[in-house]
């Protein structure tokens, strides 16, 4: 079986594309200043920056949120004659840029067109008052964009046309610190080509995974793998579904988004507990927690935990353990009517990997939702 450590596997991600972080996520939505305020209200997003006419973009209007490290940029268009309109149209609400934060835009983009990336923007560079930001682009699975900022000469609010947004309305955060993985769904045949382009394209590597032995219900089943840069600052698992009874989870998801796509961001905190509790008292709404024998087995199959059983029982927590540590999650209910995108709230006590044992309690909790919803 696995002879490295997954911490292990991560440094065998070669080196042409230095990745810092995340830089930002951005979703198109239909309403973006509804969306924000949902984004501020439940999840405790804070108001950063915005750009819309009245900052002198004409044709969209973007809202720029910030919790710890987690930046969300929410547009969308003012026009149906305007591109992003036909990509709502089809997708509904969802992301389309996952922005990377690296030393040099123009070295990405060379470094990745030149082994196969297909061209989204040309680097480019944009200028105002606060110094310049270097850009560029490049399509991974579907729609979805892989935007490389290059900021160390600016020291704006957020990006150049950007102004601050000052809100009068400023709910508390939750506790979310940063960006821990964000998952793409892709389709029938697709999880090996796109492994492969991040691979020999963005020079990740495979740090787990899961074949559809591994991960199946009753009824459904998927395959996972989870591709990391070398500091494991940036990780992308992939999924496509598998042949089950019934239909998979990740099929609902093809469906319903008309295509590959986003499928779910998960984001840190340091007290998973409290910030459960937080999110649910405002609204955001969870899977279902887990049949009792998944508690009463618990500490059989992860041992001993710094946690009260009966609280992470209580909110419907998962838990699992790796040879490094173990590691507390939990998923919320799509955050739009489509069952598309998603969110899971991670926190990590040592553990690197991904929750495998928790892919069966997790899934079963998604085939209640999908069966409700007719899909299943
Ligand atoms: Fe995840």
């Amino acid at each position: 079986m696995e002879t490295l450590t997954t911490s292990a596997k991560m440094k065998l991600a070669q080196d042409f594309l230095p990745i810092n972080g995340t830089d930002y996520i951005e979703l198109y939505v239909g309403n973006a200043k509804q969306s924000a305020h949902y984004y501020k209200t439940a999840f405790g997003f804070q108001s950063v920056a915005y750009a819309g006419p009245e900052t002198g973009v004409r044709d969209t209007a973007s809202y720029v949120l910030q919790q710890g490290k987690i930046r969300l940029v929410l547009t969308t268009p003012l026009k149906s004659s305007n591109p992003i309109s036909e990509h709502i149209f089809k997708h509904g609400d969802g992301v389309k840029v996952l922005a990377l934060w690296v030393d040099d835009a123009t070295k990405a983009f060379e470094e990745t067109t030149k082994r196969g990336a297909k061209v989204y923007m040309e680097p480019k560079t944009m200028t105002d008052a606060h110094g310049e930001v270097r850009m560029s682009g490049i399509y991974t699975y579907g729609e979805t964009v892989h935007m490389f900022v290059e900021r160390k000469n600016y020291n704006g609010i957020f990006l150049p046309g950007y102004e601050k947004w000052e809100s009068e309305y400023n709910p508390a955060d939750a506790g979310l610190l940063h960006v821990d993985h964000c998952v793409g769904n892709v389709g029938w045949n697709r999880m090996n080509p796109t492994v492969k382009w991040y691979e020999e394209v963005m020079g990740f590597a495979n740090i787990l995974s899961f074949d559809d032995k591994q991960i199946n219900t009753e009824y459904s089943a998927l395959m996972s793998k989870v591709m990391s840069n070398g500091n494991g600052y940036v990780k992308f698992p992939i999924n496509e579904p598998a042949e089950g009874k019934k239909k998979s989870q990740i099929e609902e998801y093809l469906e319903f988004y008309e295509g590959e796509g986003v499928q779910h961001i998960a984001v840190a905190t340091k007290d998973i507990l409290k910030t459960v509790t937080e999110l649910k008292a405002r609204g955001v709404e969870f899977l279902s927690a887990p049949p009792n024998a998944y508690y009463e087995e618990l500490n059989t199959r992860v041992g001993a935990i710094d946690e009260e059983v009966a609280a992470i029982q209580k909110l419907g927590i998962l838990v699992d353990r790796d040879d490094e540590g173990y590691l507390l999650q939990i998923f919320t209910k799509p955050v739009e009517d489509r069952p598309t995108l998603f969110f899971e709230i991670i926190q990590r006590k040592g553990a690197q990997s991904f929750g495998a044992g928790n892919f069966k309690a997790l899934f079963e909790a998604i085939e209640r939702e999908q069966e409700k919803r007719g899909n299943l």
